[in-house]
């Protein structure tokens, strides 16, 4: 039997990457994008998904078991990364990283869990961060947004598991996409005390991620390694970073730790 995949936020990056590959690997696999028709060149099925809608989320798993009836795995990654100081960033601006990020994944997990649980079967697998583990300055509504992820699904795991689905988190570093300039948002309105610096971090990332950023393939090997055993771990770190940083932070004094981040990313 042809096993079914969701993967949100699949026209680009991460997802994109993940989804091909599944097909590849016999998956049947639906992506989803905001604006289909944009993306019509991909060799892929992309169904139209705002994952801050749902009503969106309610159609989209509609669509995919009207067609063929089942779910098997669902992978949580539709999301964006919003650049700004705590104090700069709205509300609103914040509501939205939230929307998408956290409350995106939590909808699609809800729509397909009944699904997974009669089948007895299924793997949720977040696109989480190192984001989700560590804060950085300048980058509040994401963490936040990814440390909601981590624990929100950390109690789901233990939930589900008993009906045969399993829930896991993938925690990248920084990934080299082809859309990195787009990923990374800044706030519309930065206070005047951060402004400089808010300007000089966002430059920073966007360098790092192309010189030094993870290629998108090693996530998808992350994703597949999840997905090729029969009990999956919760917690899944990419790149050497994002085991050594969230060590170091359990580890040292966290004076010390405050210091070493303070010394890379507030001069
Ligand atoms: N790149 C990194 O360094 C990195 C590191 C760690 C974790 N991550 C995580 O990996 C995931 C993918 O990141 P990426 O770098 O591949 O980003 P990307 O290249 O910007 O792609 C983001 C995808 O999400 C979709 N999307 C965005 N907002 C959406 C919404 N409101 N509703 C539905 N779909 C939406 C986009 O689809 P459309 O625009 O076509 O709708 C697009 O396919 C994110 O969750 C990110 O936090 C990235």
């Amino acid at each position: 039997m042809q096993k079914v995949a969701i993967i949100t936020g699949a026209s680009k990056g991460i997802g994109l990457e993940i989804a091909t590959q599944l097909q590849l690997d016999g998956y049947l696999v639906y992506g989803t994008s905001r604006n289909v028709s944009d993306h019509s060149q991909l060799s892929l099925k992309l169904l139209a998904l705002e994952v801050g809608s749902d009503e969106s989320v309610a159609e989209l798993v509609r669509q995919v078991l009207d067609e063929v009836g089942r779910i098997d795995v669902l992978i949580n990654n539709a999301g964006y990364d919003v650049y700004g100081s705590a104090e700069g960033t709205s509300m609103e601006e914040l509501h939205a990283q939230m929307d998408v990020n956290f409350y995106g994944a939590v909808r699609m997990a809800r729509a397909v869990l009944p699904t997974m649980k009669r089948q007895k079967s299924g793997n949720i697998i977040n696109i989480s961060s190192i984001g989700g583990l560590l804060s950085l300055p300048f980058n509040s509504a994401y963490a936040a947004s990814k440390f909601a992820m981590e624990g929100y699904f950390e109690a789901m795991r233990y939930e589900v598991r008993p009906f045969g689905v399993y829930v896991s988190l993938v925690e990248p570093q920084g990934v080299k996409t082809d859309t990195l300039d787009s990923s990374i948002q800044s706030i519309a309105h930065e206070v005047a005390d951060h402004a400089d610096q808010l300007s000089r971090m966002i430059t920073r990332m966007r360098a790092d991620g192309k010189s030094s950023g993870l290629s998108p393939k090693v996530v998808t090997q992350t994703v597949r390694r999840i997905l090729s055993v029969r009990q999956p771990r919760l917690r899944y770190p990419v790149g050497g970073l994002a085991t050594f940083m969230p060590t170091m932070k359990s580890l040292m004094p966290q004076k010390l730790f405050e210091r070493f981040i303070s010394s890379m990313f507030m001069k």
